[in-house]
């Protein structure tokens, strides 16, 4: 088998993503693969990936599209007939057209796609006693990612080449289907829970949230994107996010959907 360098290429607040790929990335190759982590990392500089790579792109559906920071993030990294492997996590309710567009910058940036996959993720507005999509990707996620990463790889082996990778089919639409702009809004500090340890501020993909000399955590709605990070990452449970949606999301989305893959 030809040598190949996997690359694990990330945005992923709550980390299912990040699982996700790397499960992929696991059954691509034998050797541990290089990650870029994007999520708290605007890359000054362009990254280029060559020919002799497998990269492994993997980022989470917002509102049936990928989530523009991490498209935004992702555009500092350019494919020279670069074969990827695309992959969007989702919280159980829809991907809609995030894979077709994920599929569509990355072709664009000189990837060429070898496979593509939809996967589930616990939801970012998942709370307790308001599951949605809990503990997601568990291990029988894990499982089916490294099998297709295998499945993916060895569709590369068989073609011999970028060259003779046919286009394949992807579900979604193009045009994409619309976004409205989003309402500011952040999660709220709750101070007597609150150690100070200031996981929160370090996790923070936008820098929306900043500890004051006073210690009180202050966080900026006009430039928060949701992404629940520090919700999820705080020890203490001294920020919440309260959205209505995470009631409606538990109600009509908690069915458990299974991977979906394409190639
Ligand atoms: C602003 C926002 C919008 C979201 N939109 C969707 C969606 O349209 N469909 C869905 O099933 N999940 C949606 N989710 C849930 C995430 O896709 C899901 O939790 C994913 O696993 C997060 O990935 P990460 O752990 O890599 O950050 C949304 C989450 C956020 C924060």
């Amino acid at each position: 088998m030809k040598t190949i360098h996997t690359r694990v290429i990330t945005f992923s607040p709550t980390h299912t993503s990040l699982k996700i790929a790397r499960a992929v990335a696991r059954g691509c190759q034998a050797a541990p693969a290089e990650e870029l982590d994007l999520t708290c990392r605007q890359l000054r500089d362009t990254v280029r990936l060559g020919s002799d790579c497998l990269a492994v792109i993997a980022v989470p559906v917002y509102a049936g599209r990928v989530a523009p920071l991490a498209l935004q993030r992702l555009k500092n990294v350019r494919g020279e007939q670069t074969p990827a492997v695309l992959l969007v996590v989702y919280g159980n309710r829809d991907y809609e057209d995030a894979l077709v567009e994920l599929r569509d910058a990355m072709t664009a940036q000189g990837f060429v796609p070898v496979a593509a996959g939809a996967f589930v993720g616990e939801h970012s507005y998942s709370r307790p006693g308001m599951p949605i999509a809990e503990g997601r990707p568990d291990e029988a996620d894990l499982l089916l990612a490294e099998e297709f990463g295998r499945s993916a790889r060895h569709k590369l082996d068989a073609a011999g080449g970028v060259e003779a990778l046919a286009p394949f089919y992807i579900k979604g639409n193009v045009p994409y289907r619309e976004v409205g702009k989003p309402t500011p809004q952040a999660p709220v500090w709750h101070e007597d829970d609150c150690t100070g340890c200031g996981t929160c501020v370090d996790c923070c993909p936008t820098m929306s949230i900043r500890m004051t000399d006073e210690g009180e955590v202050q966080t900026e709605p006009s430039t928060c994107i949701k992404c629940c990070a520090c919700v999820k990452a705080c020890p203490a449970g001294a920020l919440t996010f309260d959205t209505p949606y995470t009631a409606m999301l538990h109600a009509k989305f908690s069915a458990r959907r299974e991977p979906e893959e394409f190639m």
